[in-house]
């Protein structure tokens, strides 16, 4: 790796800590092992939609955004049917590198799938609110992501009511953006996410409410998606009891209605 590479690595490294992308990560795997039980019905009907999607797919290219810790995608299946599989995450952990070492037909993409947000956000946020300005209200709109060029089947892999979450959470920080306008960034990342995905070519799962429970009673429900979402030629809603043991919300239970789309 040549000086220049291994500096931008460094400094991407380095902001993805500060903006708390890897401790995120980190943290998924921490939850599964503490929830198995519970998510494991989640990842079985993930896994088993996204297997009925890739059925009617040309068996090209496949990319899969969010792979993460590729719980919730039967990679083995699919490298079967599949000629070439790319796997996107902004981090890949080591051990999936590992882990895919013994398919050729495999590789990592470590992209923003944002198209540059994190980026952007991380280098104006303090300037932004030095000047009092609000470049973020004009820029946001010229972020997207480019999928790979041949792509035949795409699947969003419980990512996308998470795009923002971060992001959110980070520009809070600086008090420099109303909640409007922080809900007008969240609306365009999520637009901009399902312009990205081809018709005929994408499978969408993500989490669509949040249930928040005290005692097994439902006492609050959070949408947490602002946009349409496609119609599909086939899809599935299922219940995700994501966090049982109260440590996502002091006190309360947590869990998604999840939502898988073909289409
Ligand atoms: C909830 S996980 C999805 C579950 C994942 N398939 C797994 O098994 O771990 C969300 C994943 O999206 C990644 N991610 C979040 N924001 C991203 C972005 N802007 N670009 C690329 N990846 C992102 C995270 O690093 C994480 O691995």
């Amino acid at each position: 790796m040549n000086i220049k590479r291994l500096v931008d690595n460094l400094k991407n490294t380095y902001i993805l800590q500060k903006m708390q992308y890897l401790s995120d990560q980190e943290g998924i795997m921490r939850r599964y092992i503490r929830e198995k039980e519970n998510w494991d019905l989640h990842l079985k009907k993930s896994k088993s939609f996204i297997l009925k999607a890739a059925e009617t797919k040309q068996k090209g290219k496949m990319v899969v955004l969010g792979s993460g810790w590729l719980l919730d995608l039967p990679l083995d299946d699919l490298s079967k049917q599949f000629k070439e599989i790319i796997l996107v995450d902004i981090v890949h952990p080591k051990q999936v590198l590992r882990k895919i070492e013994k398919y050729s037909n495999v590789t990592v993409l470590k992209a923003d799938i944002t198209g540059g947000l994190i980026n952007y956000i991380y280098r104006t946020i303090k300037t932004d609110k030095k000047k009092k300005q609000k470049t973020l209200l004009t820029s946001a709109n010229l972020f997207s992501f480019s999928l790979p060029e041949n792509t035949d089947f795409v699947i969003s892999l419980n990512i996308m009511c998470q795009l923002h979450i971060i992001l959110i959470d980070y520009i809070k920080k600086f008090n420099t953006y109303s909640d409007s306008e922080l809900q007008n960034l969240v609306t365009y990342i999520q637009q901009s996410h399902i312009n990205m995905l081809p018709k005929g070519k994408s499978c969408l799962i993500t989490d669509i409410e949040e249930e928040i429970l005290e005692k097994d009673k439902l006492i609050g429900m959070n949408p947490l998606i602002r946009v349409d979402l496609p119609t599909g030629k086939f899809f599935a809603n299922w219940q995700w009891k994501f966090d049982s043991l109260m440590t996502y919300r002091d006190d309360f239970k947590t869990s998604f209605n999840t939502t898988a789309i073909d289409f």
